[in-house]
């Protein structure tokens, strides 16, 4: 798998260099595994430091994004974020690429066990061309900028028809250094049961996958679907960015 690789290579973003250092702290199957078992998976240190701090440091910047929402305007939490534009910063299109060819053989089994009728195809850029001929063209990356007192609700970041089934959020602030509280929280709404909370443990550079909308689960009379929403609880102290990758486009 590409993204096992450990490369080194200058990128360019926002006249700076990052230094994309790739993954290499999880295999495929693993993942896999995972995120069937417990219903994510995390990839320590995808992001090199120094790329977290480039990042971070940019979210400030007018440039190469397409719009900023303030959350409390529209009733989603309080902090805000920003989407970034086409043609995507290096690190950036080159993560969602590399993320997305493992996530889509895994994408494909679930909806399989879920009996949901879309496949993805095996090149990000495949998907994205049925993203956009359905109208769906705009990028959905995002900077997520979070200080003391915000906090995101629980929701599923769908955009449309066409959903691929599983995202990724990287952490780019040091807990306990940068900010404290702040946790990454998913709940999974069972059929007929209460729901479950889990508190995702993340430090710098890390990054969570997990299910988009759905996932499938294993019971006693066959497979369900699991109903999946993710949030972040409310920041203490300091200030916590975040990089989302989404892999579908939006309307
Ligand atoms: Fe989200």
């Amino acid at each position: 798998m590409k993204i096992l690789e450990n490369m080194d290579v200058a990128e360019s973003f926002s006249d700076q260099f990052l230094g994309y250092r790739g993954f290499c702290a999880i295999s495929e199957v693993k993942m896999a595994q995972d995120l069937d078992k417990k219903g994510y998976a995390i990839l320590k240190g995808a992001i090199s430091e120094r790329d977290c701090h480039v990042l971070a440091a940019g979210y400030d910047a007018e440039d190469p994004y397409r719009s900023r929402v303030v959350m409390s305007r529209h009733g989603f939490g309080q902090g805000e974020y920003k989407y970034f534009d086409y043609p995507l910063p290096d690190l950036i299109a080159r993560l969602r690429r590399e993320f997305y060819e493992p996530l889509a053989k895994i994408g494909n089994r679930w909806n399989g066990l879920m009996k949901i009728d879309q496949r993805f195809p095996g090149t990000h850029q495949e998907y994205l061309d049925i993203c956009h001929d359905a109208g769906q063209s705009k990028a959905t990356p995002l900077l997520l900028q979070y200080g003391v007192g915000d906090y995101n609700c629980l929701h599923q970041d769908v955009y449309g028809e066409f959903i691929f089934p599983l995202q990724v959020a990287c952490l780019l602030s040091k807990p306990e250094q940068d900010f404290t509280g702040g946790e990454f929280v998913l709940t999974e709404q069972r059929p007929r049961m209460q729901s479950r909370v889990e508190v995702v443990p993340l430090d710098q550079g890390d990054a969570v996958i997990f299910p988009v909308r759905h996932r499938p689960k294993h019971g006693t009379r066959g497979t369900y679907r699991v109903n999946i929403r993710h949030g972040v609880s409310e920041i203490r102290s300091g200030k916590r960015h975040t990089l989302g990758l989404i892999f579908h486009d939006a309307q």
